[in-house]
C-alpha cells in the first residue's frame, strides 16, 4: 500500500514538473522560435518575468523626471515599444511574464485584426484587477453575451437619445463654470474639474442620478484603478499566485464588493420608484434599458443581476475617464497654441453667440472638430488596444500560433512619421481640414482613438458631443493660459493622463 501511494505521489509530482517546464520554458521557446522563423523578432524571453522587468525599468527611467513642453510623448509613455520597434521592426514579440505578446503597428495588419468578423481575434481576458473594475461588462464581454449587451448599449446611445442628453450635459458644464467663477484670474487644475464634469454628465445621462450619488462609486473605482496601475507588471507565478493573496488582492476584493453594494442601491431606488408609481417605467437611459432587460421575461433578451452591475461599473469608468482625458489634453493644446484657441472661440461665438449649444449648431463646429481630432491623435486617451489569438491564424503574411496576445499601441500609430510626416509631433489641426479619411489617405487604421470594427467605442458620439459642449461653454466665457506651475508629465494609468494635473489660469472675457 505504502509503495502504491509513494508511486502515485511521485507520478503526481512528475506530471506537475512536466507541466511546469512546459509552461515556463518549452512553450515560450517554441513560440519564440516560430515567430523568429517568420522574421518577427523581439527581446528574448526571460525566465518567469518575460519582458516585464525591462519594461518596468524603462518606464521608471522615463517617468523619473518631467519632460520638456513638447508633444513628442511616445518615447516617454511607451518607452519599451518605442525602443523595440527601432530594434526589431514594426511588429515584434515581447513577453508579459509567460504570455507572448505580439505588438502590431502596421495599419494594414491592425485593420485585419480589428475588423475581423470571424471572431479570430477575441478580446483578451482582463487581468485580475481589471476584471474587478470592469467585470464582464461590454468592454470585456465576448461572444453572445457581448452581442446582447452591445445591442442594449447601442439603443441607449442612439443618435436620437443622444440629442435628449444635451440639456444634462449643458447642466453639468454649467455646474463646473459656476465653481470656476470664484477662481477667475487664479490657477485651476482642469484635470480634476473635468473628472467631476464627466462623472456628473454620465451619472445624469446614463443613471439619472448625480455626481454626489455617483461620487462614492467613483472614489472606489479610483481606488481600484490605483491597484491596477500598481500591479500592472506584477507577474503571478502559476498556481502559487492563485493561492497566496497580497494586501492589494484583499483590499481590491473588498472595494469590488463595496462598489457592487452601492450600484445595487441605485438599482433598488429605481425599482422602488417604479413600484410606488413615482415614475411609469424604468426609463430610456442606459440604466433604464438595462433594467428592462434584467426584468425581461423572454430568456433570450434577459440579462442577469451580475451583468447589470458589471455594465453599470463599465459605463461609470468608460464613460468618464476617457472624455476627461480628451478634454484635458485639448485644453493643454489650446493653452499653448493661443492662435487655435482664438480660432475656436471665434467659431463658437459666430455660431452660438452667448446662447447654449444645441444639436444643430454643435454639428456645425468644424474648427473644433479639427482640434479635437488632432488632440486625439497626439494624446489618445486609450493608448493600448488588446486582443488575442485563440486558434492559429493567418495575419498578413504571418501565421500566428494559438495563445499569443496582440497589443496595438495607439500612440505608436498616431506618432508614426511614415503616416503623419516628419512633423508628426506638432499640433497641426489643419491636417483634419478635409476630414479623417483625407488626413489618413483613406487608411482607416492610421487613426484609431476609438478603435475600429465591430468593437469600436460605443460612446464615440457621446464623448465628442460632451467635449464640444464643454469646450464651447468654456470658450464663451474664458481665455485660458498655461500656469507656470504646470509640469508636463503625461502618464498611461489606464487612460493617458497628466501625472500632476493640468494647471491653467482663467481670464474672464
Ligand atoms: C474620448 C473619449 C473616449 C475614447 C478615446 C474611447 C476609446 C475607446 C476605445 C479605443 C475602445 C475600443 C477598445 C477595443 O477595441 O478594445 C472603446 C470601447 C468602448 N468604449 Fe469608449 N472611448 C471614449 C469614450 C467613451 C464613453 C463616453 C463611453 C460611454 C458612455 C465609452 C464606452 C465604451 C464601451 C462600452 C466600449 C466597449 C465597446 C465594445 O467592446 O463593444 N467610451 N472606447
Amino acid at each position: 500500500m505504502i509503495v502504491y501511494i509513494t508511486i502515485c505521489v511521485c507520478l503526481f509530482f512528475l506530471l506537475v514538473l512536466i507541466w511546469f517546464i512546459n509552461k515556463v520554458w518549452w512553450t515560450p521557446v517554441r513560440i519564440q522560435s516560430r515567430m523568429r522563423s517568420q522574421g518577427i523578432k523581439g527581446p528574448s524571453h526571460k525566465f518567469i518575468h518575460g519582458s516585464t522587468k525591462d519594461i518596468l525599468n524603462m518606464k521608471n527611467e522615463t517617468m523619473r523626471s518631467p519632460m520638456e513642453l513638447s508633444h513628442q510623448i511616445y518615447p516617454r509613455v511607451s518607452p519599451h515599444v518605442y525602443s523595440w520597434i527601432k530594434l526589431y521592426g514594426k511588429n515584434f514579440l515581447m513577453w508579459y511574464g509567460l504570455e507572448a505578446q505580439l505588438v502590431v503597428t502596421e495599419p494594414q495588419l491592425i485593420k485585419e485584426i480589428l475588423s475581423d468578423k470571424h471572431r479570430a481575434y477575441p478580446k483578451r481576458e482582463p487581468r485580475e484587477y481589471t476584471k474587478k473594475l470592469l467585470g464582464n461588462g461590454l468592454v470585456t464581454a465576448q461572444g453572445e453575451k457581448w452581442f446582447k449587451q452591445r445591442k442594449l448599449a447601442n439603443h441607449a446611445f442612439h443618435a436620437e437619445t443622444l440629442k435628449s442628453m444635451i440639456p444634462d450635459m449643458i447642466a453639468s458644464a454649467e455646474m463646473m463654470l459656476d465653481r470656476w467663477r470664484d477662481n477667475e484670474g487664479q490657477e485651476i487644475d482642469v484635470y480634476q474639474e473635468f473628472k467631476i464634469l464627466t462623472l456628473e454628465a454620465i451619472s445624469r445621462t446614463a443613471f439619472g442620478s448625480s455626481y454626489l450619488e455617483g461620487e462614492n462609486i467613483f472614489n472606489m473605482l479610483t481606488k481600484l484603478t490605483f491597484f491596477i496601475s500598481k500591479n500592472e507588471y506584477r507577474v503571478r507565478i502559476p498556481v502559487i499566485g492563485k493561492l497566496v493573496k497580497t494586501h492589494d488582492d484583499i483590499e481590491s476584493h473588498k472595494t469590488e464588493q463595496d462598489i457592487r453594494d452601492s450600484i445595487i442601491k441605485i438599482i433598488k431606488k429605481r425599482e422602488s420608484n417604479v413600484m410606488t408609481g413615482e415614475v411609469e417605467s424604468y426609463g430610456s437611459d442606459l440604466l433604464g434599458v438595462l433594467m428592462q432587460a434584467y426584468h425581461n421575461v423572454d430568456e433570450t433578451l434577459k440579462i442577469s443581476l451580475d451583468d447589470l452591475i458589471d455594465e453599470c461599473k463599465t459605463f461609470y469608468i468608460a464613460g468618464h475617464e476617457t472624455t476627461a482625458s480628451l478634454l484635458t489634453w485639448t485644453v493643454l493644446l489650446l493653452a499653448i497654441h493661443n492662435d487655435w484657441q482664438d480660432k475656436a472661440r471665434n467659431e463658437v461665438l459666430q455660431l452660438f453667440g452667448q446662447q447654449s449649444p444645441n444639436a444643430d449648431n454643435i454639428s456645425r463646429l468644424k474648427i473644433m472638430s479639427m482640434i479635437i481630432n488632432e488632440s486625439l491623435r497626439l494624446y489618445p486617451p486609450v493608448v493600448l488596444i488588446l486582443r488575442k489569438v485563440k486558434k492559429e491564424v493567418k495575419l498578413g503574411k504571418f501565421v500566428i500560433p494559438a495563445d499569443v496576445d496582440i497589443t496595438i499601441p495607439t500612440l505608436a500609430v498616431h506618432h508614426d512619421p511614415q503616416i503623419w510626416g516628419e512633423e508628426f509631433h506638432l499640433f497641426k489641426p489643419e491636417r483634419f481640414a478635409g476630414g479623417v479619411a483625407n488626413a489618413t489617405n483613406n487608411n482607416m487604421a492610421a487613426f484609431i482613438p476609438f478603435g475600429l470594427g465591430p468593437r469600436t467605442c460605443v460612446g464615440f458620439n457621446y464623448a465628442i458631443m460632451e467635449a464640444k459642449i464643454a469646450l464651447s461653454m468654456i470658450l464663451q466665457q474664458y481665455k485660458f493660459t498655461l500656469s507656470p506651475t504646470y509640469v508636463h508629465s503625461p502618464a498611461s494609468i489606464i487612460t493617458l493622463r497628466p501625472q500632476h494635473g493640468l494647471q491653467v489660469l482663467l481670464h474672464a472675457l
